[in-house]
């Protein structure tokens, strides 16, 4: 049967959608070229705010209209329960964020009656089981050429965080960290594949452990892996910028210069309100250690604007931290009340063009920002990843930098993608820099 993913939410959706890929080719399916092709068209969703889960239910709705069999996968599935089939009836099926190794299965059991009798709501939740699966690569099953220079790897799953805001605890569960030697050789099989760059997924994987080993560990472990150049991993929290942790990267150079470490608040009222565990100073002093050991070390990060009882000075607060942190980049959200968290008990009262008032400032204190930081880059050389063509000039080709700046550059006669050049950078972007190879 030829089937589609279309995936929403983060990027632990996307790697939960490859894994179901490679699951799907390994009993004989095949992918389509594209949506319209398919007959089994499966949503992966995300419920992290009220408009990412409608958006990912609309679209199953539209696929159910057009006839095609139609599953639904991930966060928005365990939030919802059987409630899914009231807004979606003719569903075919529904699967938890830790249960998508049941995926085929299902197809199976769907699939093998005519289609007058097609069972549909089938619907497997789950709680806190350890997912199947997680190690499924699509570069595993497919035969013939695989040209992927990135890949996402899962080391922990859930969350125990319970910050007042999130949704991902009750839906993504406990936090449970993958075994340390399944880690490695997942890693070795794809550098021994073609694979250049990993990023280590988990929602706070800086807190990894297997019986001892932590994070600095893995890292340690991974450097030493032929053909692999790049380690990259997300997302992090402060309490994590330890020694230990600046000594790996010293140690290992494969590990790029680059945090996502979500700040969600530059008020120490509203990160304590948020239960973040840090204070507006001790973010800072961690993002200061980073860029003490490498002045180019990039900083990324999440930001909600218009959290319950946010005032005028809360937000200045969060614009000035950003202008000290100096972000190399920053994913900005306006706050969703999310049903069950603690946070949801309190009074959504900043308005909705308040919100979007916020969001715009700091998206536009973030292009101003970003061109700072990135004219400082001008002149110098940055050592690239080789993507393949720019997406806006075919001409030009792209790639990244170790802290995750997109870097385009001429010429590109004899490069190959998976490559590593050194570019000299020439203009610098809010988002983009643009260099010449030397
Ligand atoms: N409302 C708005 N943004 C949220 N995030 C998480 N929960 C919410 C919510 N209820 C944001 C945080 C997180 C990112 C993935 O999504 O900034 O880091
Ligand atoms: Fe990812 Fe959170 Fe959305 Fe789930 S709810 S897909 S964990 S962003």
């Amino acid at each position: 049967m030829k089937f589609h993913i279309h995936t929403y939410g983060c990027q632990m959706n996307v790697r939960d959608s490859e894994a179901v890929e490679a699951l799907l080719i390994a009993e004989g399916h095949e992918k389509a070229s594209n949506e319209e092709e398919a007959q089994l068209v499966i949503v992966n969703s995300c419920t992290v705010r009220q408009k990412a889960e409608d958006k990912a239910l609309g679209k199953a709705g539209n696929l159910i209209a057009d006839g095609k069999i139609t599953g639904v996968m991930g966060c928005a599935v365990k939030r919802l329960g059987a409630d899914i089939f009231r807004r979606l009836p003719a569903l075919h099926f529904a699967v938890g964020p830790r249960m998508f190794s049941r995926i085929p299965d299902i197809v199976e059991r769907i699939t093998s009656v005519p289609a007058a009798v097609m069972p549909r709501r089938i619907l497997e939740v789950g709680e806190n089981e350890i997912p199947k699966g997680l190690g499924a690569h699509p570069s595993a099953v497919c035969t013939g050429t695989f040209s992927d220079v990135h890949s996402f790897v899962t080391v922990m799953i859930g969350c125990d965080n319970r910050c007042s805001y999130c949704i991902v605890p009750d839906v993504r569960g406990h936090e449970w960290c993958r075994p340390f030697d399944e880690i490695v050789s997942e890693v070795k099989s794809l550098a021994e594949r073609g694979v250049k760059e990993v990023c280590l997924l988990g929602q706070s994987v800086l807190r990894y452990n297997d019986s001892g080993k932590t994070f600095p560990d893995l890292l340690r472990a991974l450097q030493e892996i032929d053909g692999l150049l790049r380690i990259r991993f997300t997302s992090a929290h402060p309490s994590g910028c330890t020694d230990e942790l600046l000594s790996a990267y010293r140690d290992c150079p494969k590990v790029c210069r680059h945090l996502h470490l979500p700040v969600q608040s530059g008020s120490n009222r509203i990160l304590s309100e948020m239960g973040r565990r840090y204070t507006r100073e001790e973010y800072l002093k961690a993002v200061a250690k980073m860029r003490a050991f490498d002045p180019q070390f990039a900083v990324t990060t999440d930001v909600i604007v218009g959290y319950p009882g946010e005032s005028e000075e809360d937000f200045e607060m969060t614009r000035s931290l950003m202008d000290e942190a100096l972000f190399d980049n920053s994913f900005i959200f306006k706050y969703s009340p999310r049903p069950g968290t603690k946070s949801s008990l309190m009074e959504d009262d900043v308005s909705k063009e308040e919100k979007e008032r916020r969001n715009q400032v700091l998206l536009s204190d973030q292009e101003r920002r970003g061109i700072e930081l990135n004219s400082r880059l001008i002149n110098s050389v940055r050592r690239v990843l080789v993507e393949g063509p720019s997406k806006r000039k075919s001409e030009r080709w792209s790639g990244r930098d170790s802290g995750n700046r997109i870097v385009v550059f001429e010429p590109c006669e004899g490069i190959s993608v998976g490559s590593e050049v050194d570019v000299k950078i020439l203009e610098a972007h809010a988002q983009v820099l643009v260099g010449e190879i030397v």
